[in-house]
Order: C-alpha cells, then sequence, then structure tokens
C-alpha cells in the first residue's frame, strides 16, 4: 500500500506541499487544480502561505468551498497537525523563509512546478539542494518537479529536466501541464480545469496529475 492511503487509514497527516523559490512558476494554479480534484477523493485541508492568498480567494469563490485553516506560523502548523487524519495541501509564496524550511520537513510530498523558463530553472539548482539537505532528516519524502505552462508542441523540456535531475534524490512527474488559457481564469470562478471542461487537454493533464500524484505517494 502506497503511504498516503496508508498514512490516511491510520488516521494520520499527509501532507503536500507546492513549493519553489522562484516566483509565478505556478505553485498556486496547479494547487488550486489539483487540491480541488483531491478534496473529492479524500477528506482534505488547505492551508495558504502565500502573501497573495489566491487559493483563498479562489476558494471563497467556490460553489462548495473546501475546508481551510488559517495558520500563523510553524507553532501553529505543528500543533494542527497533531490533530489532523487527512490530508494536507500547502501553497507557499515563491520565496524562501523559516517556515517554508520548516514546512520542508513537515511535508510528504513536494511538488515544484517549473517552466522551461531561465527563471524558473534559475534557482531551482540552490532549492534542490535544500530539499536534499531535508531529506537527510526527513528520509521518507518524496520530492517531484512538475514541468508546467510549456508550449504546446514542446518535446523537449521533459527530457531535459529528467536529465538535469539523474542523480539526484528528486523526480519528474511523467505527466507534463502545457500552457493554455483556461488556467488563467480559476480565481475569479472559483472552478478547476477539470470542472470548467471536462474533455479539454487542460482537464485530462489534471486528472492523469492527480492519479500520478495518488500513486507515488
Ligand atoms: N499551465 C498554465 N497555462 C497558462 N497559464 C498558467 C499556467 N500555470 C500558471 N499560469 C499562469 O502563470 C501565472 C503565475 O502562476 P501562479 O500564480 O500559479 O504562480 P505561483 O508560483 O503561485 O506564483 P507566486 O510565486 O507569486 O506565488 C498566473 O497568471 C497563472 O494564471
Ligand atoms: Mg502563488
Amino acid at each position: 500500500m502506497n503511504k498516503l492511503l496508508e498514512k490516511l487509514l491510520s488516521k494520520l497527516p499527509y501532507v503536500i506541499f507546492f513549493a519553489h523559490q522562484k516566483g509565478g512558476s505556478g505553485k498556486s494554479t496547479t494547487c488550486m487544480n489539483v487540491s480541488t480534484e483531491l478534496s473529492k477523493k479524500f477528506t482534505t485541508t488547505f492551508i495558504d502561505f502565500d502573501n497573495l492568498q489566491q487559493m483563498t480567494k479562489y476558494n471563497n469563490n467556490r460553489e462548495e468551498p473546501m475546508n481551510s485553516v488559517v495558520i500563523k506560523d510553524e507553532k501553529e502548523l505543528e500543533q494542527f497537525l497533531r490533530n489532523d487524519k487527512g490530508l494536507t495541501i500547502i501553497d507557499s509564496g515563491g520565496y524562501d523563509s523559516d517556515l517554508s524550511r520548516v514546512i520542508l520537513l513537515l511535508a510528504d510530498m513536494i511538488i515544484i512546478p517549473m517552466s522551461d523558463s531561465d527563471n524558473d530553472i534559475d534557482g531551482f539548482g540552490e532549492f534542490a539542494h535544500l530539499i536534499e539537505k531535508t531529506f537527510e532528516i526527513r528520509t521518507d519524502s518524496k520530492a517531484f518537479v512538475l514541468i508546467n505552462r510549456i508550449h504546446h508542441a514542446d518535446k523537449s523540456t521533459h527530457r531535459d529536466l529528467t536529465k538535469y535531475v539523474e542523480n539526484t534524490i528528486i523526480n519528474v512527474f511523467d505527466t507534463v501541464v502545457r500552457d493554455n488559457k483556461l488556467h488563467k481564469r480559476l480565481l475569479s470562478t472559483g472552478q478547476n480545469v477539470v470542472e470548467k471542461q471536462f474533455f479539454s487537454k487542460p482537464s485530462k493533464e489534471i486528472q492523469s496529475l492527480v492519479q500520478e500524484i495518488i500513486e507515488k505517494a
């Protein structure tokens, strides 16, 4: 049995953390799509540590909002997780902080959305090193790069980034999320891309990503 199901059946929390120290790589967008799909399968709570509070605004616009908690600091987070029994999904801002380093330690799965832009790739090495240090303590955690917002015809980024991380403890999800305008109107409508257009390409990609997250947890 994988760790997600094992933990939830034992009434222990499973934490997914969307992180990348580079701003604008797609953390909040992916978090909106994925958390609301996962919340249909598991008892899910989200915590919004992004200063822009986009997840919170998106959730407030949903017909059926997800569970969320407002957490101030590391102490409150540890306290919350001590009593939590479900899936907890955390969005963070594009910066390094003491709090984000604590979440790296508490997370079971770290998802790092990044595109093929220099901006996202620059700084990834440093972040990967931080994750490697974290995994010396949390040997049971997993980290995955999610290739996000690439051109619809791009065939090389997945291969190149997989090669780039091949000697590290970081993996790359098989699923790739391509650039599509459907991702740009989530917050204002409170709907993810699956709910917006079930048979669209972005919807298929997000469903595939959700499946991969569950299988690889
Ligand atoms: N697959 C995609 N296709 C099209 N647009 C996308 C996609 N993913 C993200 N975007 C757009 O890219 C921009 C940045 O995305 P987002 O806000 O999710 O990044 P972020 O990593 O959360 O940023 P921050 O570090 O500031 O919190 C947004 O305008 C969003 O709509
Ligand atoms: Mg964000």
